[in-house]
């Protein structure tokens, strides 16, 4: 059984809420997308109609489709917006108190059977669900980066989240054209459990075996099919969201190759992010971006 969506709500409108916001309003949903900061809404429909209008350029929209996508978005600084949401994906800052606090406030805003979701990379669902006084209307939906292009979303069932609430977010999930995979809430889920710890032992290799970044990157891609190379990943995520959900996967599991390696801490100490910040293991014209 599922709850019918119409108006979807997004919370945090970063590289992942513009991305979430973007798959919502192309697929016909109404979106109210909130954030604290105005700059922060002004760039995510920027960002968004930039995308789109490059899709009917390239004839993958219909022409006016992205005019229409547009229309379908409603930024708001108020987080009282999202009252009339049937559905919140929330993709605040990897933080559990900033998650939980959210959740506690959004739970006194939206109706009492909207559903609500966490877009986390490693924090625990059940934790943020706990914060409620309604945990079992709250999943995990875990979006990969560029939310656009990435098909994947795992949802995440909290050791509280009820039936319909997690068939709600899959259903959701394939409305956005995504292929959802149902999972436990474990550290990591899937693919973070996986992929933190490879791209931890890729930048041990960098300085182990002194190739270059472009080296490693080649090696990767041409030797085992990577789409792109570890150091043009990292980049892509941001060394700081890399950082953070190593040191979360560490904090869980004390596995040594899940502790993020001295070279990562380095580069988020000297603000080389990736290419949000124009610097991580490689150099980028913000211009391009
Ligand atoms: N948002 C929306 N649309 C975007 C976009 C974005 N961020 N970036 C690119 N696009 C659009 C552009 O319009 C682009 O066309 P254009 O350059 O002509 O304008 C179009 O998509 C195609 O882009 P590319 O030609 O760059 O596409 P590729 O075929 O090279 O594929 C890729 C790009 C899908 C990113 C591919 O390189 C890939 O799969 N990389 C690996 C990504 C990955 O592993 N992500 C997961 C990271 S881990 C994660 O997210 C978990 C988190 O918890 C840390």
């Amino acid at each position: 059984m599922t709850r019918d969506l119409s108006r979807i709500g997004v919370a945090g409108l970063g590289t992942m809420g513009a991305g979430i916001v973007q798959l919502c309003v192309e697929a016909g949903f109404e979106t109210v997308a909130f954030d604290t900061s105005q700059a922060a809404g002004d760039r995510a429909a920027e960002r968004i109609g930039h995308f789109l209008k490059r899709k009917v350029e390239k004839g993958t929209l219909e022409a006016g489709a992205d005019v229409a996508a547009l229309e379908r978005l409603s930024p708001t600084t108020e987080l009282s917006a999202l009252a009339g949401c049937d559905f919140v994906i929330e993709a605040v800052f990897e933080d559990l108190e900033i998650k939980r606090a959210l959740f506690a406030a959004l739970e006194d805003v939206v109706s009492a059977d909207a559903i609500l979701a966490t877009n986390t990379s490693a924090l625990s669902v059940t934790s943020v669900a706990a914060a409620t006084a309604s945990p079992q209307r709250v999943v995990g939906m875990h979006f990969f980066n560029p939310a656009p292009l990435m098909a994947l979303v795992e949802v995440v069932r909290a050791e509280q989240s009820a039936v319909t609430a997690v068939e709600t977010a899959v259903e959701l999930a394939r409305r956005l054209g995504r292929q959802p995979v149902v999972c436990a809430d474990t550290p990591g889920f899937i693919v973070n459990r996986t992929l933190i710890p490879l791209l931890n032992d890729c930048v041990r290799i960098l300085d182990e075996t002194g190739v270059s970044a472009e080296d490693l990157d080649r090696a990767l891609e041409l030797g085992a099919g990577w789409p792109m190379g570890p150091a043009r990943l990292l980049d892509l995520v941001g060394l700081d969201i890399h950082l953070h959900a190593a040191e979360a996967l560490y904090g869980k599991l004390r596995e040594a190759r899940m502790a993020p390696p001295p070279r990562v801490v380095r580069m988020v100490d000297a603000g080389k992010l990736g290419r949000k910040t124009g610097e991580g293991f490689y150099r980028y014209d913000a211009a391009a971006e």
